[in-house]
């Protein structure tokens, strides 16, 4: 770092940031009418009466009260007024192949599946399941649901069949979009099975199932499409030049459902809004991932994902950008696929994710160098903390050391960006996710609601109410110990943090991966960001070992760098570094070396599982798990037995 006051934005960037001062006085002083301001970002059938009505007082809290939109519209219709033939999105499949829809595309097709989707009889506020990889018709889907008022269900196309089940049960769904197949890794896998076993443990009949032709001469299934199925290609063909006005709604209703990560517990569901979410995702899309309508933009998540919903979808596409699909992996033909896509489309904006970043580490400088970044004007992270090595080397060998960073820190529960650096504003602290936004009341307290004094570990919450809010937490229903109604309205949020003298938030980790490791509560998060703090170390997690009294032993799982020191230089070194940044209370006990550590599918370790393999216990349900080989080669290097370290030498 340059200095303490951070690494400033590079100047070059400052002068055509979408933002270049800071709002935070205007938000502090008008909150919440501020919010005005990404009201504004959108094309409101009927103008909102209030920003928040009542004032954010006490739920319920009504964002954009009296306002109604239409999220297709924001996304399709102004811009085919203004710019017809400009690239709504670029796609690019599992082999390379690339398809292209300009807005007037994207908007053909989804008024023509729209009147599709209604011919089946899809009805405002019926809800629809989409079970598909990335691929344009899933885009094309959500939008022709938004269009008709119908929420959307986005399930993983990873998903199992009960996976799939078991949310279109909880949400009532009886329409399913879903494809006949896709590709992963060279295999193509099939999907229409999965989703016939879905629909036969689903108590409710299904009133239609749409199937995407993706494999084309591939089929798994000898192409038979089966009862009560019906094309995608022949209900859009059917319904070509169809022009379907858009359901006018209220800025409360919902738009989508979608489901938690389930890392630790249960998955759970939110619904969130048209209004308030919409102007939400649209306001940080413009001012914290700075996207301008003439940008080429990468979020490398799946949709299935709260972020792809968010920054694939509806943000770029509300505000006219061109975003870019990738049904692909990282490495799939070869490491520098990422590389390549960002050279080949120029892209200026790319989002993803710090186990992505902590993936090219490892695989080692050479596949960024070997391409042309510099198009990239903007880099941003989500969905696990990033610790300064990963930060320094993404800021370094993608983004060419001129492109701000933006760690941005927020939850499928809280629908868009909360706490980040406003790139065109802020000095960016490498480890540190950044001040909260304007207008948002971010605090690190205790269990009972009391502040933390900087620099002393705590729990993250948002005390006041932000657009972005799905329907249960405005209404503060169903919440139980997360959000608190009355007086001293608030959300936990479920992380460790620590703010700095700044009010940098730095995120530790889940509150619940934190360990009792003699006598003091340590979380896994802290550990970790030691640990992986050290030269040669790609990516850690780090678990607790019950010892008898109660007592905790760390164990450290470990993936190293392709190029290394020796197994126990790199023991010793992650060692020491813990008990330099802990206290050699906390040193690991264990170091175990594995090439590979267990994913969910969304890509956060399961921790759940490596403890409970270190343990010696039965594993739970682990169908959530994206690398099952990972077990094996785990138990082979496990708690029970010594020295036996699991390397990819
Ligand atoms: C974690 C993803 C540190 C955090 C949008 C949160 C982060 C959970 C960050 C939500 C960040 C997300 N720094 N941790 N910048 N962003 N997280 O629901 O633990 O899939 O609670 O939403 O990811 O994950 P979810």
């Amino acid at each position: 770092m340059e200095a303490d006051d951070g690494v400033r934005p590079p100047a070059a960037f400052r002068e055509r940031a979408n933002l270049r001062t800071d709002p935070r006085g205007r938000f502090a002083d008008g909150w919440p009418g501020a919010w005005d301001e990404a009201g504004d970002l959108l094309d409101w059938f009927d103008p909102y009466d209030a920003v928040l009505a009542g004032e954010g007082e006490e739920p319920p809290f009504d964002w954009f009260a009296g306002g109604r939109l239409n999220a297709s519209h924001e996304c399709l219709d102004r811009h085919v007024a203004e710019r017809k033939n400009h690239l709504a999105l670029r796609w690019e499949g599992h082999h390379g192949e690339t398809r292209s829809y300009t807005y007037l595309d994207l908007y053909r097709e989804v008024n023509a599946f729209a009147a599709g989707l209604r011919e089946l009889g899809v009805a405002e506020d019926d809800v629809v399941t989409l079970y598909m990889p990335v691929v344009p018709e899933l885009v094309v889907a959500m939008l022709a649901c938004a269009r008709l008022g119908a929420p959307h269900s986005v399930v993983f196309a990873g998903f199992s069949a009960d996976a799939l089940a078991a949310r279109m049960e909880r949400a009532d769904s009886r329409y399913l979009v879903t494809c006949d197949g896709y590709y992963r890794r060279g295999d193509a896998i099939n999907q229409k099975r999965r989703a016939d076993n879905a629909r036969l443990a689903v108590d409710h009949d299904l009133t239609a199932t749409v199937v995407v032709d993706r494999l084309d001469g591939d089929r798994t299934d000898g192409g038979r499409r089966g009862d009560g199925h019906r094309s995608y290609d022949a209900l859009v063909a059917a319904h070509e030049g169809s022009e379907l006005a858009p359901v006018a709604r209220e800025a409360g209703d919902v738009l989508f459902l979608s489901y938690t990560s389930g890392t630790t517990g249960e998955p759970k569901s939110v619904a969130h809004t048209t209004g308030g979410y919409l102007a939400h995702v649209a306001w940080t899309a413009r001012n914290v991932l700075d996207i301008k309508p003439s940008d080429t933009y990468w979020c490398s998540a799946d949709i299935g994902w709260i972020t792809g919903h968010s920054y694939i979808v509806y943000g770029p596409l509300a505000l006219g950008t061109t975003t870019t699909l990738y049904e692909g992996t990282a490495d799939h033909p070869e490491k520098d696929r990422i590389f390549s896509i960002i050279e080949r489309n120029a892209v200026d904006v790319f989002y993803t994710a710090p186990t992505a970043i902590r993936s090219f580490m490892k695989w080692g400088p050479e596949y960024p160098a070997n391409h042309d970044l510099s198009s990239l004007r903007l880099l941003g992270t989500v969905g696990k903390p990033i610790d300064e090595r990963a930060w320094r080397w993404y800021y370094e060998h993608v983004g060419g050391g001129d492109c701000p960073v933006v760690d941005t820190w927020w939850q499928t529960e809280t629908g868009a960006i909360l706490v980040s650096t406003l790139p065109g504003v802020d000095a960016m602290k490498p480890g540190s996710a950044g001040p909260p936004l304007p207008g948002i009341d971010a605090a690190v307290v205790d269990s009972d609601g009391t502040e933390r004094p900087p620099g002393e570990a705590g729990l993250l919450a948002i005390r006041s109410p932000w657009p972005g809010m799905p329907r249960e937490l405005a209404a503060a229903t169903d919440w139980g110990a997360d959000a608190a109604a009355g007086d001293d309205w608030w959300y936990l949020a479920g992380d460790e943090a620590v703010v700095d003298d700044d009010g940098y938030v730095r995120v530790i980790g889940r509150a619940d991966d934190a360990l009792h490791v003699g006598g003091r509560r340590v979380g896994t998060g802290e550990i970790e960001r030691a640990v992986v703090g050290v030269e040669g170390v790609a990516e850690t997690a780090v678990v607790g070992v019950d010892r008898p009294a109660g007592d905790t032993a760390v164990h450290a799982y470990v993936t190293p760098e392709a190029r290394r020191a020796d197994d126990d230089r790199l023991r010793e070194a992650v060692v020491g570094a813990v008990e330099d940044a802990i206290g050699p209370m906390v040193a690991p006990e264990r170091v175990v070396f594995t090439p590979r550590l267990p994913k969910t599918r969304s890509g956060k370790i399961m921790r759940r599982l490596l403890e409970d393999i270190a343990n010696g216990e039965e594993y739970g349900d682990i169908s959530a798990l994206r690398n099952p080989e990972v077990v094996g080669e785990l138990e082979s290097g496990g708690a029970g037995s010594d020295g036996g370290d699991v390397s990819d030498r």
